[in-house]
């Protein structure tokens, strides 16, 4: 089969990999309604174009953290991609830089950020890279892994902290997910990090949190970050607009509007729904990125019209990995630009700044 939109590659993907590995890419918390509910609701958006624009001269440019990226796109942390492609995050590193997109990598990468930030500097090292944090019980792991990225030239932090547990994902549950011998924690390798396999009807992952990842951090920690590094912090996981309000006051530079692809809290607010409180509080104080639900590039167009600056693609990037390596997570990030510059032609925008609310339907 030709794969022309994303959920051709999802298709594809499907029938590729093993069940378990596809139920762990896909799957959300509970009963999953908000892994529905942020794809269905881009489709609740409706657009009104403008028509009789000169759109001969269209760009897609734009910059997020002072830094020139290609598209308003980014390449959302996940977990594992080796368990798609033997390259895992190198192929995925490697596409989105000859993409000019900034990649987040995951702190549960299967290659070390060392090695990602490689790909980088063998290839265009003025395309960021983002390290995407969990903060561990062990603060001083943790701040190693910050010192590490820092060290390796990642040009911001992206904190994650919708995640004190991790939510519970049936399938995973059902499946005793857990990582094959084969593949590692690239991050910590070397390093024990004990994690017995939990009781049964938990997934192997879920242990991992419950034992490693802190549940008690809170707003001082953010401060801590801080107060450790000198890179950016992105705060993500943010659907409300006090906490926007308060990242900022605690030094974030940019917020993701996130509930983690539907994989944490069900039936949390979608987050296309949620942008325009949070767009509204922040007032320009910093970047606001979302992701979750993006299949298309209206949706995209949908996302910057409602204020953000640049959304992440999660799940779309792993079928593209899973289908053809770096050629697939290239080709996914081709159509999805490809889409958005249709679709910003066909509504009478020729750069990102003419993409104003004006353009979605009032009911928004
Ligand atoms: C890990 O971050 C996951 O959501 O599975």
């Amino acid at each position: 089969m030709t794969n022309i939109n994303l959920l051709d590659y999802e298709t594809s993907a499907k029938e590729l990999l093993s069940a378990m590995t596809w139920d762990y890419y896909s799957s959300g918390a509970g009963a999953e309604s908000t892994l529905k509910d942020n794809v269905d609701a881009f489709q609740q958006i409706k657009l009104r174009p403008r028509v009789l624009v000169d759109v001969s001269q269209r760009s897609l440019q734009t910059t997020i953290l002072g830094q020139q990226i290609e598209s308003p796109i980014l390449v959302a942390p996940s977990a594992f991609h080796c368990l798609a492609h033997p390259d895992g995050e190198l192929a995925t590193a490697k596409a989105a830089n000859q993409a000019g997109v900034m990649m987040m990598l995951s702190t549960l990468s299967t290659k070390s950020l060392e090695e990602v930030s490689e790909v980088r500097q063998g290839l265009n090292p003025n395309v960021g890279q983002i390290f995407q944090l969990y903060v561990h019980r062990d603060r001083g792991l943790t701040r190693a892994l910050v010192e590490r990225a820092e060290a390796a030239g990642f040009c911001a932090i992206c904190l994650t902290v919708d995640t004190p547990l991790l939510g519970k994902r049936e399938r995973d549950s059902r499946n005793q997910f857990t990582l094959p011998p084969e593949l590692e924690l690239a991050n910590f390798r070397g390093l024990e990090l004990a994690v017995d396999g939990g009781k049964q009807a938990e997934s192997g992952l879920f242990a991992y949190f419950q034992q490693q990842v802190s549940p008690a951090i809170t707003w001082a920690d953010l401060d801590w970050l801080a107060s450790i590094s000198t890179l950016p912090i992105i705060v993500k996981g943010i659907l409300r607009s006090d906490d926007a309000v308060r990242a900022i006051e605690h030094g974030a530079r940019a917020l993701v509007v996130s509930n983690h692809g539907g994989r944490q809290l069900d039936e949390s607010v979608c987050t296309i729904n949620a942008l325009p409180e949070v767009v509204s509080a922040v007032d320009g104080r910093c970047e606001v990125l979302l992701d979750g639900g993006i299949r298309r590039g209206v949706d995209i167009l949908k996302a910057l019209a409602l204020g953000a600056n640049a959304v992440l693609i999660g799940r779309p990037i792993l079928w593209g990995l899973s289908v053809a390596g770096a050629e697939g997570v290239g080709h996914i990030l081709q159509i999805l630009s490809d889409e958005l510059d249709l679709a910003m032609a066909l509504s009478g925008c020729n750069c990102l700044a003419d993409i104003d609310r004006d353009l979605v339907h009032k009911s928004h």
